[in-house]
């Protein structure tokens, strides 16, 4: 299929007229496709905080837009990049566009430049990444990916999915498994929403069904994206990863995590990183039903750690960085 016919998923929309930052709800998505608009740098932070736009990427550039938003209003930009600061504490794009953009201020440059500078900048890194990432990709290969590393948590295209996206639109013959991803369910509602829109082949597991598929052989590579990874390679990523990279290891399936380069996080180490808890509701209900007894409290953690020696390699917009070799490659 041409993949120029296919419309592309944008996320993210700048309104230039209106000043408006528009934005896809993904809390909505499958089943309406409506979009959520921030006039004010508070209406980007709370869409952030309640997932109305979620995934490493696309928080960074919507917070960039927050940015923007601040300045043409004339708020107190320091006030701005505190509060959309304290929105979600593991991704690491956030605070690396809303750097970006107090630079920009600081130096007199418009930060709604800056911003649509991250915004563009993202799209061709993830072009990049699937260029790149896709090589890793047999025919006939069937690969498992967790929660959303699309179009939707970017850009466009997406880090995991942009593998995806060019091994199939390159011609080959692949398959791809999401799992649901619970609680917020970004496998079933956004990553299956994705393919199926573009006519690749999906299907959804629950997420404890991954170990039976690999011991059935009927996984060929895990593919996911990260929300931060430190200089010795330790990927912080949806809740969920962990325990994959541990079940890819048992089987020898390769595992590989793409990110771009502003994932990466030089600085920090292990014992800095906040892993976000987000509220126990998201667990103990569905669609508002309560699931679990009165009175039962849950653990909501939304993000786990994956150290390096259970990854293959990882996908960004320059390299294939090879950390560990499985006997299939
Ligand atoms: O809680 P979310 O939906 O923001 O988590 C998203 C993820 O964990 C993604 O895998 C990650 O941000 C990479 S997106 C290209």
């Amino acid at each position: 299929m041409d993949r120029e016919k296919i419309k592309e998923i944008r996320p993210i929309i700048w309104d230039d007229d209106n000043n408006q930052l528009i934005l896809i709800d993904q809390r909505k998505l499958p089943n309406k496709l409506e979009y959520f608009s921030c006039n004010t740098y508070e209406d980007v932070a709370f869409a952030i905080r309640d997932m109305v736009v979620r995934g490493a990427p696309a928080i960074g550039i919507s917070a960039a837009y927050g940015m923007a938003l601040a300045e043409i209003k004339n708020d107190n930009i320091e006030k701005a990049y505190n509060v959309l600061k304290n929105t979600r504490p593991t991704a690491i794009n956030l605070f690396w566009a809303l750097n970006r953009c107090k630079n920009a201020h600081n130096n007199n440059k418009p930060i709604i430049d800056e911003a649509k500078l991250i915004h563009k900048e993202d799209r061709e890194i993830c072009k990049k990444i699937g260029k790149i990432g896709e090589k890793i990709i047999n025919d006939g290969d069937t690969i498992l990916t967790h929660c959303n590393a699309g179009a939707l948590a970017t850009s466009s295209y997406g880090t995991a999915l942009s593998v995806i996206r060019f091994a199939h639109y390159g011609g080959k013959n692949i398959r791809v498994i999401v799992d649901e991803t619970r609680p917020r369910l970004q496998g079933a509602k956004l990553s299956a929403f994705e393919l199926n829109y573009e006519g690749i082949p999906v299907r959804i597991i629950t997420d404890n069904t991954a170990g039976f598929l690999m011991k059935k052989g009927l996984v060929d590579k895990v593919i996911v994206g990260a929300d931060r990874i430190l200089k010795d390679y330790t990927v912080f990523n949806k809740i969920g990863t962990y325990s994959l990279a541990i079940l890819a290891k048992y089987h020898n399936i390769p595992f590989y995590v793409a990110a771009p380069l502003s994932t990466f996080d030089f600085k920090n180490s292990l014992k800095d990183i906040e892993i976000e808890e987000r509220d126990e509701k998201e667990v103990l209900f569905i669609d508002g039903i309560r699931i679990a007894p009165e009175g039962v409290r849950a653990y909501n953690y939304a993000f786990d750690i994956t150290p390096p020696e259970l990854i293959t390699g990882i996908i960004t917009e320059k390299e294939i960085i090879t950390l560990n070799k499985t006997s299939y490659i």
